[in-house]
């Protein structure tokens, strides 16, 4: 048994004659950010399907906290303590932004009260509170998610990954399209969140993955081209070739 967060061993997933993810492994240790990066296609969204359980590998194992959860579907994913924010946002636009935090809080309730509607689970009521404080957006909680800024559902869709208190939080680009000031706030917000979880984070922002990461995972056309500290990582000769293009 392994003491990391999230281990994968050999997790591969072919499309057709493509293979999306080739053989990946790498641990994320708990309480750590753990960056996953690549130029685009390199199969980083693919490997994040794979271990939230949105697609099922071709082979390979996904451990976490050390149980084998191979295959499981997101929603089993979310009660084993696993959770996500997508690439392209996930929200229900036409809900408004407390009605997106309540809902998902109350994915996890047991399975007769998430049948009752939302106002009856105070818990749930009582997360979406909490999550509306801590994320600034009080002051919008009775507007349409579709209405926000797109810096405001980026941060709305980390909320509602967070509102059934995940132990293991996946991030995909989060700070896509995200004005300079909204990034830096992200950035900050996910290093406090590392205090209290283990984050998984795809991100473009070299800058930012330099900063905020532990550790670095470097994909290449579906394999694992590189693994190490930030520093280890960008000084590689095959991460630079590859990746940063120049030497
Ligand atoms: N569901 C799918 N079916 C077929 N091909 C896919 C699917 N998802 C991703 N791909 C392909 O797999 C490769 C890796 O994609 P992706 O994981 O999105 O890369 P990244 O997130 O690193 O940009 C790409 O060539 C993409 O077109
Ligand atoms: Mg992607």
């Amino acid at each position: 048994m392994s003491a990391a967060a999230l281990s994968v061993h050999d997790l591969t997933v072919n499309f057709g004659a493509l293979v999306a993810v080739n053989s990946i492994s790498f641990d994320a240790a708990p309480g750590r950010i753990t960056s996953v990066i690549g130029p685009n296609g390199a199969g980083k969204s693919s490997l994040f399907n794979l271990i939230s359980g949105a697609i099922r590998p071709t082979a390979g194992m996904v451990r976490l906290e050390g149980v084998d959860v191979t295959g499981r579907p997101p929603f089993r994913m979310l009660a084993a303590g696993l959770a996500r924010s997508f690439q392209i946002t996930n929200l229900f636009f036409e809900l408004s932004v407390i009605e997106n935090l309540r809902l998902a809080a109350q994915i996890l309730e047991p399975p007769l009260r998430s049948l009752l509607p939302v106002a009856r689970s105070p818990r749930a009521l009582r997360r979406a509170d909490e999550l509306l404080e801590s994320f600034g957006l009080s002051g919008k909680a009775h507007e349409l998610a579709g209405s926000l800024s797109h810096g405001e559902q980026r941060r709305l869709e980390i909320a509602v990954a967070l509102a059934g208190y995940p132990r293991v939080l996946l991030l995909d680009e989060p700070t896509q399209g995200m004005s300079h000031g909204d990034t830096a706030e992200t950035a900050e917000m996910i290093r406090r969140l590392a205090g209290e979880m283990t984050v998984l984070l795809i991100e473009h922002d070299i800058g930012l993955v330099m900063t905020l990461s532990d550790h670095v995972v470097v994909m290449h056309q579906g394999r694992k081209l590189a693994e190490g500290t930030p520093a280890a990582v960008r000084a590689d000769p095959a991460v630079q070739a590859a990746y940063f293009g120049h030497a």
